[in-house]
């Protein structure tokens, strides 16, 4: 869900009537319209439209979306946005409560991490909106294709069409191949931070090239106060866990299958060390009956924190840190909510 073409389909937020609407104050509204030409959100001030931009691309819709128009090869955030987890439209994260902007330019920089490729080209109108970038619409490939963790693949295609008994692989790295480091390097693109910065567009990063000539991770390591742009490499990284073992992100993470909200699946990850053998097992193990801690192990070591960025609005949907650690407040917490509940239930939610 990282980018997709817009429509009925992949716009989550409502255009039905009474729910249709975001409302800045008594005289600003923008209103989200179903035409025959697409969707669109169209500006009012005391009940005067003003601008009106269609919905082009969808960015996300896990936590939440953000929408975008293009402008000839132009592309621009749309000022209202959508929340899951509560079905609302919002100001788009960190917009002024009394300003509705259309002004916001989308650069190369979003599409580096949420689509698979975009060309570069001059802006046809210079200047428009105070942007400086355009692209070959025709280009784009919408979200995170295989190619984009795994390398360029013509070459491997094409040799085994031409060799099918060939089993090796000769022209695209297997992962086993790679290095610590090169294995996460393969999420750290994407994953170390919306503030990284990016001195060069991040499409031709394939598995064991020099991740710094791409992107150079954002320096941000708040454990608390993650966002949807969570610096999970770095968080990771500072972690016991991460510094005593050979852990890399596919040690918990299988890229090629959802498992958001299996609480039981992850926690069998982290007992696939944690367990009696290896004698480094949960300190409260005596204390707590075996169902109520297999289930809780992501809520007091992994706690999900608020989102910086949308919490601002309305609390969205909290995010996992990923400095896996002790944390005696959110343990105070789970215990006070698992005495108001019987048996193993999860609090994870
Ligand atoms: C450095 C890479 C990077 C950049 C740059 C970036 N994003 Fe993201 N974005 C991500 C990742 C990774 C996630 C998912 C993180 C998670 O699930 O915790 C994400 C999540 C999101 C989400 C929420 C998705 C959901 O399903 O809930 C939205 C919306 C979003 N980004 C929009 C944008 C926009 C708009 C821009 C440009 C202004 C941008 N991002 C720039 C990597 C990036
Ligand atoms: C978000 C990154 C990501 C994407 C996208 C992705 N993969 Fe993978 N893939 C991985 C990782 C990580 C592994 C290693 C998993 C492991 O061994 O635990 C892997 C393993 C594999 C393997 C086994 C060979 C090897 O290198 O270990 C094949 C084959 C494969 N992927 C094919 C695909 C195909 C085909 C697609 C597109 C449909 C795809 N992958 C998309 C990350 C990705
Ligand atoms: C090219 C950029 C890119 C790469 C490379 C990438 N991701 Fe992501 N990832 C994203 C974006 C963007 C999102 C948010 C998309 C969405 O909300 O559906 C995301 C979402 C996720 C999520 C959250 C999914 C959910 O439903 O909450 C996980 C977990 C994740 N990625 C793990 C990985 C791992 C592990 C790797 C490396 C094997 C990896 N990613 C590589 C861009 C990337
Ligand atoms: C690849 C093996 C591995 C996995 C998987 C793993 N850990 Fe660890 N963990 C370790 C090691 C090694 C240590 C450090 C032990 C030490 O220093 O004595 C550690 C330390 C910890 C600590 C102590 C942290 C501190 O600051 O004192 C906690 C809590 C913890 N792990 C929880 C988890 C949880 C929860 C998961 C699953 C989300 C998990 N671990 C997954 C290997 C792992
Ligand atoms: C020790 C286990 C572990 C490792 C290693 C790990 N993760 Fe995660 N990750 C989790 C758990 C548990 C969740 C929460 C899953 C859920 O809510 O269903 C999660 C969630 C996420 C999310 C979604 C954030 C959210 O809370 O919505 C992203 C993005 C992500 N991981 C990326 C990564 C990347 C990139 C790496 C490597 C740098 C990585 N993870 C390594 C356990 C791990
Ligand atoms: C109710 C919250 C809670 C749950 C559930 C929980 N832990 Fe813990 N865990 C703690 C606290 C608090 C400590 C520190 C206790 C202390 O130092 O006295 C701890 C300590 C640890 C340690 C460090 C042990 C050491 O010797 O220093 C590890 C490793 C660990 N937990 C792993 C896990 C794993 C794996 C799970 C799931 C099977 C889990 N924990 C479930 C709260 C929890």
């Amino acid at each position: 869900m990282a980018s997709q073409p817009a429509n009925a389909n992949t716009i989550l937020g409502s255009f039905a009537k009474g729910s249709n609407d975001f409302l800045f104050n008594d005289h600003m509204k923008v209103l989200m319209e179903k035409r025959d030409s697409g969707f669109y959100q169209t500006s009012y001030i005391d009940g005067k439209p003003q601008q009106s931009q269609r919905f082009d691309i969808v960015f996300g819709g896990v936590k939440g979306q953000t929408y975008a128009y293009w402008v000839s090869n132009e592309l621009f955030q749309l000022p209202i946005s959508y929340i899951t987890n509560k079905h609302e439209w919002l100001n788009s994260p960190g917009y002024a409560p009394d300003k509705i902007i259309f002004e916001r330019a989308i650069g190369t920089k979003c599409l580096d991490c949420h689509a698979s490729y975009i060309k570069e080209a001059p802006p046809a109108i210079p200047g428009f909106n105070g942007n400086s970038e355009g692209f070959e619409k025709s280009t784009l490939i919408y979200s995170i294709d295989c190619e984009r963790c795994h390398g360029p693949a013509a070459e491997h295609v094409k040799f085994h069409t031409e060799n099918p008994d060939e089993k090796q692989a000769k022209f695209i790295a297997t992962f086993k191949s790679l290095t610590r480091d090169q294995k996460i390097n393969m999420c750290a693109i994407c994953h170390s931070g919306a503030n990284s910065h990016m001195p060069k567009p991040t499409f031709g990063y394939k598995p064991q090239d020099t991740l710094t000539k791409y992107m150079i991770p954002s320096p941000e390591l708040d454990y608390k106060h993650i966002d949807v742009h969570g610096n999970q490499r770095g968080l990771l990284e500072s972690s016991k866990c991460f510094i005593g073992s050979k852990m890399d992100c596919s040690t918990c993470h299988d890229t090629h299958i959802n498992d958001r909200g299996n609480t039981l699946l992850y926690t069998a990850r982290c007992m696939a060390c944690h367990n009696n053998d290896s004698h480094n097992i949960c300190k409260l193990s005596k204390q707590l009956s075996p169902d109520v801690l297999k289930s809780n192990c992501i809520a007091c070591h992994m706690p999900a924190f608020a989102s910086k960025v949308i919490v601002l609005e309305q609390a969205g949907t909290p995010v996992h840190t990923h400095h896996i650690a002790i944390y005696p407040e959110e343990t105070q917490k789970i215990l006070a909510f698992l005495k108001t509940k019987s048996g193993g239930a999860s609090a994870d939610k």
